[in-house]
């Protein structure tokens, strides 16, 4: 007994003398909040943003805050980012993408694997392979949406936005990148769907660690089937899969990762693939619902688009000039995209901030940083930053405006909704060319309405801070029917 209880004051002595950290000369203020080894991470998992503006006002633009035993630097001046984005040598992506991805999807991949699963997108994603996904996608959307409503129907139907954005846009997806249909040997789109909803549900808690017992029994039976109806994916009897998929299937054997670890592969890319684009869509559409002078702008723009071109499904194959729609979507992912940028430091690093200052990172610890706060919701640089304004990204002359300033000076980085530098986004353009098809369809086909005329955009879920795409505390209820004029 004595024995135990020496072991145990011993164990806890050297615990807090291994946690124990004091700001050392040259590195950002430290605030390790009041709570040993947990920090700040209470405040961190209820609303991040809400939590990086008090630290902001406290310290200024960089600090250092313990949560949960880590220690993250946040940086939160604009003018500085690019020390962050552009130097993978002490800043590194992929370390920390492991840990998120580990305790995620208990997923351990070999050291390569990263690295060439990335190019093997970038081969598919980016440049002119990208245009069959675009047909694909195209044709998918066009046909979910007549399988939802034929187009003789004279009623309205009442849906939700939220809902029926993320289920339209998942499928399609799903369907173009991992060829759910019956006849292929895949999985139902719809069963799909509705798993994939509640790990998302489960995500935020997931991705932090905090999820409770009977949660976490949820989310590994949830994973569970998701990886059974993933199974299909890619192999040699679903010929409905992608190209991509196909390769990465390959890629992963070839690399010598189990069938178990595949499936699991395959699930984070589902999630990689699918968990933003819907929705950023429902916000777009809600913006347009709630904004009319901006839903009249958009809609005469992509009537000129369609009286230019030969067929919708141009509209996504070749390249189109559509600034209204572009600033509409710019405006709708400064206000609704929340990621994290972190990296691993993992040498060393003096950061030299843009008024002069330098800063020492430690080895070890994690960079952060969340352009939501700033630069995509600063007063300085967007006037009343919490309104959508869908023109604030178009110039007088009606072309693209992407010159803001803060403090005086030009920003390079004005939103930041798809990361940037080497670690940026690879889907953007497929992406973007998705979501515009799918609000060209809604506008130009079908009569949108508000049920209630007064609605107002809902809440934003504060626990979604940091993982992507924010995501809505409830819905916006809406009717739709053909239009008379189609
Ligand atoms: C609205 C939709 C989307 C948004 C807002 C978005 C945003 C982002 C962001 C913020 C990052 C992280 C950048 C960083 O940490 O520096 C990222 C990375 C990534 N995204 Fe997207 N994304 C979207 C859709 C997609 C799609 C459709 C794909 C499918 C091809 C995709 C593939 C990727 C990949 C592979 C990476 C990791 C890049 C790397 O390893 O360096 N994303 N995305």
């Amino acid at each position: 007994m004595i024995w135990t209880v020496f072991l145990l004051i011993h164990a806890v002595l050297l615990y807090f003398i291994l946690t124990h950290r004091s700001r050392s000369k040259g590195e950002p203020p430290l605030d390790k909040g009041i709570v040993p080894w947990l920090g700040h991470a209470l405040e961190f998992g209820r609303d991040v943003s809400k939590f990086l503006n008090r630290m902001k006002q406290k310290h200024g633009d960089i600090f250092t805050v313990r949560v949960a035993g880590r220690y993250v630097t946040v940086l939160l001046d604009p003018h500085s980012y690019d020390q962050v984005i552009h130097d993978p040598e002490s800043l590194d992506f992929t370390r920390y993408a492991r840990v998120l991805m580990d305790r995620i999807f208990n997923l351990r991949l070999p050291h390569q694997q990263p690295e060439r699963s990335k190019a093997l997108m970038k081969k598919h994603f980016v440049g002119t392979n990208l245009n069959a996904l675009n047909s694909s996608t195209s044709r998918h959307l066009q046909a979910l949406l007549k399988g939802e409503m034929p187009s003789n129907q004279k009623h309205w139907k009442d849906e939700e936005l939220f809902d029926f954005s993320y289920r339209i846009l998942f499928k399609a997806g799903y369907l173009t990148l991992f060829g759910g249909e019956q006849n292929n040997n895949g999985s139902d789109p719809s069963r799909v769907y509705q798993e994939y909803k509640v790990f998302d549900g489960l995500l935020s808690k997931l991705a932090r660690g905090t999820l409770k017992p009977e949660e976490k029994k949820a989310s590994q039976k949830v994973q569970q089937r998701l990886l059974e109806l993933l199974a299909p994916a890619g192999g040699a009897e679903n010929q409905g899969s992608s190209s991509w998929v196909r390769g990465y299937r390959l890629l992963l054997q070839e690399d010598g990762v189990d069938e178990d670890m595949q499936k699991k592969a395959l699930l984070m890319q589902l999630w990689a693939t699918q968990g933003n684009v819907g929705p950023a869509a429902f916000w777009l559409l809600g913006y347009l619902l709630t904004n009319p002078d901006a839903m009249t702008a958009v809609r005469k723009e992509f009537s000129r688009v369609s009286q230019s071109t030969t067929s919708e499904l141009n509209l996504m194959d070749t390249p189109v000039n559509t600034p209204v729609f572009d600033s509409a979507l710019e405006e709708t992912l400064r206000l609704t995209a929340a990621p994290f940028i972190t990296r691993e430091v993992v040498q060393e690093k003096t950061l030299h901030m843009s008024d002069g200052h330098e800063y020492l990172l430690r080895k070890g610890d994690r960079l952060c940083l969340f352009p939501f706060n700033s630069p995509q919701m600063d007063p300085e640089i967007y006037h009343e930053p919490q309104k959508f304004k869908f023109d604030r990204f178009l110039n007088k002359d009606g072309s693209a405006k992407n010159i803001f300033y803060k403090g005086g000076k030009q920003l390079k980085y004005f939103s930041m909704p798809w990361g940037a530098g080497t670690n940026g986004c690879v889907g953007k353009q497929y992406a973007v060319n998705t979501i515009r098809k799918f609000v060209y369809l809604m506008v130009t086909n079908y009569d949108m309405q508000l049920r209630d005329a007064h609605a107002q955009m809902p809440e934003v879920d504060a626990s979604r801070y940091g993982l992507g795409l924010l995501q809505p505390v409830g819905d916006l209820n809406f009717r739709y029917r053909p239009r008379e004029t189609h």
